[in-house]
């Protein structure tokens, strides 16, 4: 797709739509919209807009379509694929949807809440909390991304176990389309089989189809008891077992269940004064486990002292800590949700965001270990992750950071995944670093109809060119 140069005073008709205040346009002001959370991409753009409601963005996208501008949407600019940045021609408009942060409705019979794009997820979680109820979507960037994001990623996170991924969260959306219509869909219904569910088109699609301005998003109990524990094992076969016992034992009361290796321990322990070795002793591999409960008095550390105590029996696991007071539950968490920031203060790393069938794991991981340490014998194996969804992070660091290696070990890696019957991207999309690569992956046919998709919905190609496909 070729675009046609800015037309001279473009951003004077933008900064007119949103007001002059919202309408950044010299460069000191850009920078943070132009540059990603791990330091590897950096773009241009004619200017960054913040709409404040959903007229402007139409009128923002209708500007766009007539002028052939593309069009690059951000949230809270976390994603970690360049998603939300655009490329380096300069003839770009980010629309940034952070002052898009109402509360629009919470209806707790329903149990929904309606919320603007731009609302930032840590808040979400608060306005439900406050009204009796939990939104369960939960990451390590809660206090920045935004449910836009999220939902344009189809985030996952740590309680995907138990509540499932973003679009498992989402009933209704309002969305702006390529040509600047507002498709009013925020229906809180679950059910409704009027034919194809558009919402998730628009869901995953990494703003390469429309601007998502709103959702309505499902709501669930607030849980009144939780138990968290931190366990050492020897390898991660021991981890799937221990996650089939646990689930057999707690049903849906287990949330979270999520591997720690050594490596990855070792590196948060390294960046984060405070933070502290959970046991006397070394222990290759850790699971992080939480279980949940809506009612008060639930015997959940009853449960979880039975079950680990067997898989101790067992040799599943070779050490345990629960927690005893919501201090220690915060600080078992901690080790596990600073891995990503503590391996960023780490240096750059080649990252994989990978899925397995979860019986595939442990055969994963001793194979592409295996294959990546005898190509790269000085390599440091990052491996982390949602374990009890099959996603793993596995990143792949080298004294000179590795970067320059970056193809041979995806290669390796994702030769692994391919053997495995697995996916390269789990969770954070494809955006512009997995582009090229998922090509690869998938069948002529998929790609024939995403990229017939991606004609149907925006003819001229102006949403975030570059990403996706
Ligand atoms: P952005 O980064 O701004 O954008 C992401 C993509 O969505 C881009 O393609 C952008 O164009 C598009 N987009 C944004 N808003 C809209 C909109 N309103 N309409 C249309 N398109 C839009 N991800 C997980 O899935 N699980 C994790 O556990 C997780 N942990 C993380 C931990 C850390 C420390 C960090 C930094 C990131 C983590 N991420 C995780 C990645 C990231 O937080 C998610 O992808 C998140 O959903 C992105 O939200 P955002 O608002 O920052 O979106
Ligand atoms: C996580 O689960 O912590 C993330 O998705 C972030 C990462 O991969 O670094
Ligand atoms: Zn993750």
């Amino acid at each position: 797709m070729s675009f046609i140069p800015a037309k001279p005073g473009l951003v004077e008709q933008f900064s007119a739509i949103v007001g002059h205040a919202n309408c950044i346009a010299d460069d000191a002001g850009m920078q943070p919209y132009l540059n990603d959370w791990r330091g590897n991409y950096t773009g241009k753009a004619l200017a960054v807009v913040r709409p404040a409601n959903t007229d402007e963005v139409a009128e923002l996208v209708k500007l766009c379509a007539r002028t052939q501008t593309p069009i690059v949407p951000q949230g809270g600019n976390t994603g970690m694929v360049g998603g939300g940045i655009p490329d380096t021609r300069g003839n770009a408009l980010v629309l940034s949807l952070g002052r898009m942060n109402r509360i629009r409705g919470i209806d707790t019979e329903n149990n929904t809440i309606t919320v603007e794009a731009g609302v930032i997820l840590q808040a979400l979680q608060d306005a439900a909390m406050s009204a009796g109820r939990l939104f369960p979507l939960s990451l390590a960037a809660e206090g920045s991304c935004t449910i836009g994001g999220n939902l344009s990623t189809n985030a996952g996170g740590t309680a995907v176990l138990r509540y499932g991924n973003t679009r498992d969260l989402a009933l209704g959306l309002e969305v702006v389309t390529p040509s600047g219509d507002i498709w009013q869909g925020l229906k809180g219904l679950r059910k409704d089989n009027t034919g194809y569910d558009l919402k998730h088109c628009f869901i995953g699609a990494e703003g390469t189809l429309g601007i998502i301005t709103a959702a309505v998003l499902k709501l669930f109990p607030q849980p009144q008891s939780s138990v968290t524990a931190f366990a050492a094992l020897p390898s991660p076969q021991a981890a799937v077992e221990l996650l089939g016992s646990m689930r057999a034992a707690a049903g849906d009361r287990l949330v979270a269940f999520e591997l720690v290796s050594r490596v990855c321990l070792d590196l948060v322990l390294r960046h984060f004064p405070g933070t502290a070795e959970p046991f006397a002793e070394r222990h290759p591999w850790h699971v992080l486990i939480e279980l949940n409960d809506t009612m008060p008095d639930a015997p959940l550390q009853e449960m979880l002292e039975t079950e680990l105590g067997r898989a101790l029996e067992r040799g599943q696991i070779a050490d345990a800590a629960i927690a005893s007071s919501e201090g220690q539950a915060r600080a078992l968490w901690k080790l596990r949700e600073d891995i990503s920031e503590a391996q960023r203060l780490e240096g750059k790393n080649v990252k994989h965001d990978i899925s397995v069938p979860i019986s595939r794991i442990p055969a994963f991981i001793d194979k592409c270990d295996a294959a990546l340490i005898a190509a790269f014998p000085d390599i440091s194996l990052v491996c982390f992750g949602h374990v009890g969804d099959g996603n793993l992070h596995y990143n792949c660091g080298l004294p000179d950071q590795g970067l320059g290696k970056a193809d041979q070990i995806n290669s390796i890696v994702y030769a692994h995944v391919d053997e495995s019957g697995g996916s390269i991207s789990a969770e954070h999309g494809l955006g512009q670093l997995k582009r090229d690569e998922i090509t690869h992956h998938k069948t002529k046919i998929e790609l024939d109809m995403m990229r017939a998709l991606k004609r149907a919905l925006d003819p001229t190609g102006i949403m975030n060119p570059g990403k996706v496909l």
